[in-house]
């Protein structure tokens, strides 16, 4: 198991805001920004970090010794969660997607390393049962065992999330007229439009296939009590699905990486940025607008994916 003094680090915060100069953007008109929340922490990154941090404190406040979350073989949110546990002394627990594969992805392994125990479960088992049938099936104590959801996402996460526009408004001196972010459950997108409230616009772009963002979307804010208008989430980005790419995609991501000196990974914020510089290009944006984007980190995932099909991100 990884020791504490090799996780610890204070966070990176305010995290860095640069501008992502481009001859799309300048024809346009318009200016990018890039919120480099990637680089808050090198194990707890990107709107990990924020969705995790009220969640911690909770737990901490309350007593709970145990962390039991979920998530797929690759997952952002399970590598967030072990190096966090283990940065602030939590047991933590991993229900994750799918049969145990022969041989571990580096995202598994560096769960084990944190010291998460892992509990391999089928994916008919891991969409049908409630988190309660796994506190029973595990014989854990819902009194000890702090449960978060499958990416992090629930109200302490949105409250963490909507702190990022008045962040960025701090270090700018203005408020972008229009924030852009991944979605993957849309609980980031969520925090972000509840912290704009509204002021200025808030534009998901969806990793998966399907128009269930909305309404999903919908329901958190109503279910933590939040209003939050003026967003939308853009569905023609995902590439065939989650964790689907094709060659454009790749390109786009290691030409970035080249250009800007900037890596994004192949899930997330790879299908973001492509998102943003189409829609740029083809103008949606009027002259003069500052876009704001999120860089929600996700790095740890290229190892694993690099591992799977070949080395296809440069590193
Ligand atoms: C790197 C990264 N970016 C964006 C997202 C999307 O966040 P959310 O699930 O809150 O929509 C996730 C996780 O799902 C992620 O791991």
């Amino acid at each position: 198991m990884a020791s504490f003094s090799l996780f610890y680090r204070m966070p990176v915060l305010p995290s860095p805001i640069v501008e992502i100069t481009d001859p799309i953007c300048e024809k346009a008109g318009v200016r990018l920004w890039l919120k480099r929340d990637d680089l808050i922490h090198p194990h707890i990154s990107g709107n990990k970090w924020r969705k995790l941090k009220y969640n911690l404190r909770f737990a901490k406040e309350k007593g709970y010794p145990t962390l039991l979350t979920f998530g797929g073989a690759y997952s952002n949110h399970l590598a967030a969660t072990a190096a966090a546990g283990l940065e602030n002394g939590f047991k933590t627990i991993g229900i994750v997607r799918g049969e145990r594969p022969l041989a571990l992805n580096p995202t598994l392994r560096f769960l084990l390393e944190c010291g998460m125990t892992l509990h391999f479960v089928s994916r008919k088992d891991y969409r049908e049962k409630p988190p309660e049938f796994w506190l029973e099936h595990l014989c854990l104590d819902a009194t000890t065992t702090f449960v978060l959801p499958e990416g992090g996402s629930n109200c302490l996460a949105v409250k963490g999330c909507a702190e990022l526009p008045a962040e960025v408004e701090g270090q700018l001196g203005f408020l972008p007229e229009v924030f852009f972010a991944a979605c993957g459950t849309g609980g980031t997108l969520a925090g972000i439009a509840a912290g704009l409230k509204g002021r200025s616009r808030a534009v998901g772009v969806s990793v998966l296939k399907g128009d269930f963002h909305e309404g999903a979307i919908a329901e958190l804010l109503r279910h933590c009590d939040e209003k939050a208008g003026n967003r939308e989430v853009l569905t023609n980005y995902h590439f065939g699905g989650y964790a689907k790419f094709d060659d454009r995609l790749i390109r786009f991501i290691n030409e970035f990486r080249a250009r800007h000196r900037i890596a994004l990974d192949p899930i997330y914020t790879g299908k973001l940025l492509f998102a943003v510089f189409d829609q740029v290009q083809k103008g949606a944006f009027t002259e003069g607008t500052n876009i704001l984007v999120l860089h929600s980190g996700g790095l740890q995932g290229i190892a694993g994916f690099n591992e799977r099909f070949g080395n296809k991100i440069t590193v």
